[in-house]
């Protein structure tokens, strides 16, 4: 199969193209396409052999259900039935933006899309292009993360070519994505909302909004949890770079010591290494590739950059990785909870 990469330029063009790719999709074939978090790789939601084919050009087990999209309010009640008043408020609030919600799925819903769940996960984006896609294509288009599973979500085109070429039919390449994670996933089929994928929404920013408390998945909380996580995505080994990843936690000025030291004696044994750091800091290390993730202290620059820096250690060949940590509240969970993955949970703290 060719791949055809067609370049969203905000002009006229535009229309036709998403047209084209809307019956792309409406015809059972798949379409990645820029979102405000990652790249989406597209089909149609409601058809299950356009939900097979994603499965098998992602390489993902089919047990792992896909997020569909909607462009209008007015779609949710299609795919999604007793949709709680929890639900209006959150949608009302953050849609389109990247909050995703896991709500009780209507007959209408394959359970191909939803890898044999009763559930459906549903969300708006907030990204214009993804929002006429979607309405080309007919209104519900199911749309994982847009990469080989167990690579980084992609924040740029490139990236998604380099997962997809040969297996998908067409690339929408609406320049590098806004927020760089994925979408925040929260549970309201229970009386309490649990938040099964912390993201760019916060627990706190849903807690203001539902003026109740919303509970935390706790394999979230705890790295290598026994207990299975309610997102099925989640317990998959994720986000990983080729290199060994190991965060190293502490004062800036000695986890930069440390660090330094530990790329010395890796690039004695012949490893290549790279280093995560900040613009504060990255002047700080000596290593084959030094990387900034950004400003330290504005941590959607940090979001925004992670998964990019990840994949280009990979197309450098580092074969070992370290990188500082960053503050768990707010947005910073969310960076921590990839970071952490990314590195199979291999984190030092220094006194
Ligand atoms: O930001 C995002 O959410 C991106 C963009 C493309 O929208 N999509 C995305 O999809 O990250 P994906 O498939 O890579 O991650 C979806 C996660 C998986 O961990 C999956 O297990 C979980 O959502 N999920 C989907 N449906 C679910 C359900 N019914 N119950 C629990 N978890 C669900
Ligand atoms: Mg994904």
């Amino acid at each position: 199969m060719k791949t055809e990469v067609a370049v969203i330029e905000g002009t006229d063009n535009d229309r036709k193209l998403i047209e084209r790719a809307g019956s792309i999709l409406k015809q059972g074939g798949l379409v990645a396409f820029p979102t405000e978090t990652v790249y989406g790789l597209g089909g149609d939601a409601l058809n299950r052999e356009s939900s097979r084919k994603i499965y098998e050009a992602k390489g993902r087990p089919s047990d792992n259900p896909l997020i569909v999209h909607i462009a209008d309010m007015e779609m949710l009640g299609a795919i999604a039935d007793d949709v709680p008043e929890a639900a209006k408020t959150l949608a009302s609030k953050y849609w389109p933006g990247p909050l995703t919600m896991i709500l009780k799925k209507s007959a209408k819903v394959p359970y191909e899309t939803t890898g044999g769940l009763e559930t459906v996960a549903v969300r708006m984006p907030a990204h214009p292009a993804a929002l006429s896609l979607i309405r080309a294509a007919g209104g519900y288009v199911a749309a994982p993360s847009a990469n080989t599973s167990g690579k980084p979500s992609p924040t740029m085109a490139r990236f998604v070519k380099e997962d997809m070429d040969g297996r998908i039919d067409m690339i929408l390449d609406g320049g590098m994505v806004g927020i760089g994670l994925e979408s925040t996933i929260v549970d309201l089929t229970e009386n309490i909302p649990m938040i099964l994928r912390p993201g760019y929404i916060t627990k706190e920013m849903l807690e203001d909004t539902l003026k109740m408390q919303v509970s935390l998945d706790r394999s979230i909380l705890q790295g290598n949890s026994i207990q299975a996580p309610r997102a099925p995505g989640m317990k998959y080994r994720h986000y990983a770079p080729k290199g060994a990843l190991t965060i190293i936690a502490g004062e800036e000025k000695k986890v930069a010591a440390l660090i330094n030291e530990r790329s010395e004696e890796m690039r004695k044994r012949g490893e290549k290494v790279g280093v995560i750091g900040t613009e504060q800091t990255t002047a700080l290390y000596r290593a084959d590739s030094v990387k900034s993730a950004g400003n330290r202290n504005d941590e959607e620059t940090v979001a925004r950059e992670l998964y990019r820096i990840l994949r280009e250690f990979d197309e450098e060949e580092v074969t070992v990785i370290y990188s500082e940590a960053f503050e768990e509240t707010g947005f910073g969970q969310a960076i921590m909870n990839r970071l952490l993955k990314a590195a199979g949970h291999h984190i030092e703290y220094i006194e």
